[in-house]
């Protein structure tokens, strides 16, 4: 056994740590105009991956998203931001600038460096296409399958 006292305690507590943050299960969008507006193009995200801020700048720049337009105007606008708004996860972005991408976000690249395997990815195109790897996503499950 070459694993030290010290060693096993490290590991216990850094799984602890991981735990604390988890986000094997991230609650599936249910909101009718939401589901219906953000799914044309890509899955539809769970508003708990990203800040409120974030999704505040992003519905208010639809118009240019992500170099297509995706404009939404009135009354259907302005009910999409409040749901994300209020299923709005906490800032894990780590930085002063408000966070568009979920797959640019610190907790998600130390997630998949190493995880993923060039043939998945090629496969999948993008880090957007979450499901293309994670089968369950529109069911809001991201864990190890
Ligand atoms: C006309 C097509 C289109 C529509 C409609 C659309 N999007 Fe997007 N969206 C895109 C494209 C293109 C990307 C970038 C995809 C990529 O990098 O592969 C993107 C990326 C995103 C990302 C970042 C994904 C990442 O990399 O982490 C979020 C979040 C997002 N969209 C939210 C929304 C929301 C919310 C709505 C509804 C209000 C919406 N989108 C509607 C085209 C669209
Ligand atoms: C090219 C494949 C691929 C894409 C695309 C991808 N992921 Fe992953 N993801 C993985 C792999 C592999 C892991 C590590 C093993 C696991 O936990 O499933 C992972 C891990 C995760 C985890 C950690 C799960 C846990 O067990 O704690 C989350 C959360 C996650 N991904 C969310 C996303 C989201 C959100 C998107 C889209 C914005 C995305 N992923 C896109 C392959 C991918």
């Amino acid at each position: 056994m070459k694993i030290t006292p010290f060693l096993a305690v490290a590991t216990i507590a850094l799984s602890g740590a991981a735990h604390s943050d988890e986000m094997e299960y991230m609650p599936p969008v249910t909101h009718a105009a939401t589901l219906e507006e953000c799914s044309a193009c890509h899955m539809v995200y769970p508003a708990g991956f990203l800040p409120p801020q974030s999704w505040k700048v992003m519905m208010g720049t639809l118009d240019d998203h992500f170099g297509e337009d995706a404009g939404l105007y009135g009354e259907t606008r302005a009910e999409i931001e409040a749901y994300l708004v209020a299923n709005a996860g906490r800032d894990r972005s780590k930085g002063s600038a408000v966070p568009l991408r979920i797959s640019d976000l610190p907790w998600f690249r130390h997630e998949h460096e190493e995880e993923v395997s060039k043939r998945q990815f090629e496969k999948a195109k993008s880090w957007a296409n979450c499901n293309a790897c994670h089968k369950q996503a529109e069911q809001g499950i991201f864990e190890d399958d």
